[in-house]
């Protein structure tokens, strides 16, 4: 008796004729011909289920008819019918219904301002297209770790609160850590790096941190990040592992949300088509595009929003630019060994003008060269004795990337905004709910 269909299973033909009981929210009401027409929604679809006077207890029928409050939940039994005109094609021809909780009038209609849909966040969470983003990024993640399986790599748990910066002081939440200036982590590329002499292969996925105070449309103050530092590796293994891992990430969104993608407006033969190798350019070559492109960039800038969007836009496929100035990247770069201006990394940007995915280099691993290059940023080498200890103990050329899951799911389902990538986004003035 207990027995619930899942919505989706009843959309497929297969149930027609049979009688199930299903439960979730009603989503939509109305009343037509002294029928009632309620359509629920589960984690796996909508149904509309027909409730008819003289085919129901009257208790049914009174129950049905206070759930027309649209986010009560509810469960009804009866007979899957075809109906071309329900939304799904099909339609719960219903025997019995139970209100499970009668809704207050749900404060989201169809003109809400941004702000307050943000501020009612944790109900708006609701809406067929949050859930549907929901779906990909829970697939992005799953398609990550299977991906570094595949790859023979550990899961590791690096910590998040830290004693100093991967990315710079002025991104940097430092709060009172029983008596001390503590922070929370941007990356955790310098423990992975640490993980990497026992284990060789390692990635983590963790929130990541940083103190945006600017409000862009692909900046949160709090992401998860999908990091990985490989032993052995140089900077063409890792752009090859890069461009393995988007790929393997889109093709199995493609094949798994093919739905939810739609539901998006994202055609998911455009993710299916996202197949090594992608394109390439060094830096050098980028500056020459923007400045053909009649953009003002000097030699030594860094590419903001706007620089990423000129690269990218006509682009169906993600582009790597490779080796930029060192003094616009992290202490932790590599040097280049031919143009000791330059250091070994790359960006990777996705296509259509999204942008910055991923950011990866082959690691600094003369210890004279981090200490001045700390030094120059004006890090404190005495925080970072530890990170320095393991160029001094069986050293070896490695590689890494930290790639943004949000900025990802931000490409994926087409979003205007990379807060509606997150649950609960956390931004410049927002922490609530
Ligand atoms: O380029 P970033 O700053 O690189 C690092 O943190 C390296 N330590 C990673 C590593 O090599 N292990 O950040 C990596 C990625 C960016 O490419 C972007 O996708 C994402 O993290 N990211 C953000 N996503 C959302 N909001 C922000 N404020 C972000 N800042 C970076
Ligand atoms: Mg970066």
């Amino acid at each position: 008796m207990n027995e619930y269909s899942s919505i989706k299973e009843l959309l497929d033909g297969k149930a027609v004729g049979r009688e199930v009981v299903v439960r979730g929210w009603v989503y939509r009401a109305r009343t037509s011909g002294g029928v009632l027409f309620l359509v629920l929604r589960d984690s796996t679809g909508i149904i509309q289920v027909a409730v008819k006077k003289d085919r129901v207890s009257d208790k049914a029928w009174k129950e049905a008819g206070a759930c027309t409050r649209v986010e009560s939940s509810a469960s009804a039994r009866g007979v899957v019918a075809e109906d071309k005109r329900a939304p799904g094609g099909f339609e719960l021809q219903a025997t019995d219904f139970t209100a499970l909780h009668v809704a207050e009038v749900f404060p989201i209609a169809k003109d809400n301002s941004e702000e307050w849909l943000l501020d009612i966040r944790h109900l708006a969470l609701r809406s067929r297209e949050l859930t549907a983003v929901m779906k990909v990024k829970a697939t992005v993640l799953e398609a990550c770790r299977e991906f570094f399986k595949k790859k023979g790599y550990w899961e590791t748990t690096p910590p998040i609160i830290v004693s100093g910066a991967c990315e710079g002081g002025s991104t940097l939440f430092s709060f009172d850590y029983f008596g001390k200036k503590a922070f929370l982590s941007q990356s955790a590329q310098l423990y992975l790096e640490a993980l990497i002499f026992s284990l060789e292969k390692v990635y983590a996925i963790t929130p990541s941190f940083r103190a945006e105070k600017s409000r862009t449309l692909r900046h949160l103050a709090e992401y998860w990040h999908v990091e990985g530092e490989e032993a052995y590796m140089n900077l063409e293994q890792l752009i090859e592992f890069e461009e393995e891992m988007v790929s393997f990430i889109c093709q199995k969104v493609a094949r798994d949300r093919f739905q939810e993608l739609k539901l998006l407006g994202r055609n998911a033969d455009e993710l299916a088509a996202i197949k090594p190798p992608f394109h390439r350019m060094t830096y050098d070559e980028a500056i020459d595009f923007l400045r053909g492109k009649g953009m003002p960039v000097e030699w030594g800038d860094d590419f903001g929003a706007d620089e990423e969007k000129a690269l990218t836009a006509e682009l169906k496929k993600p582009l790597f630019v490779t080796r930029f100035p060192k003094r616009v990247k992290a202490f932790y770069m590599k040097q280049d060994p031919e143009d000791e201006r330059l250091v070994l990394n790359n960006d990777l940007l996705a296509p259509e003008g999204f942008g910055e995915i991923v950011g990866a280099s082959q690691r600094e691993d003369n210890n004279e060269l981090l200490l001045t290059r700390l030094r120059a940023d004006g890090q404190d080498p005495k925080a970072f004795e530890w990170y320095l200890d393991l160029r001094r103990f069986g050293s070896v050329p490695h590689s890494g990337f930290g790639m943004g899951v949000e900025r990802v799911v931000r490409w994926l389902c087409k979003l205007e905004h990379i807060r509606d990538a997150t649950p609960f986004p956390r931004v410049i003035n927002r922490a609530y709910p």
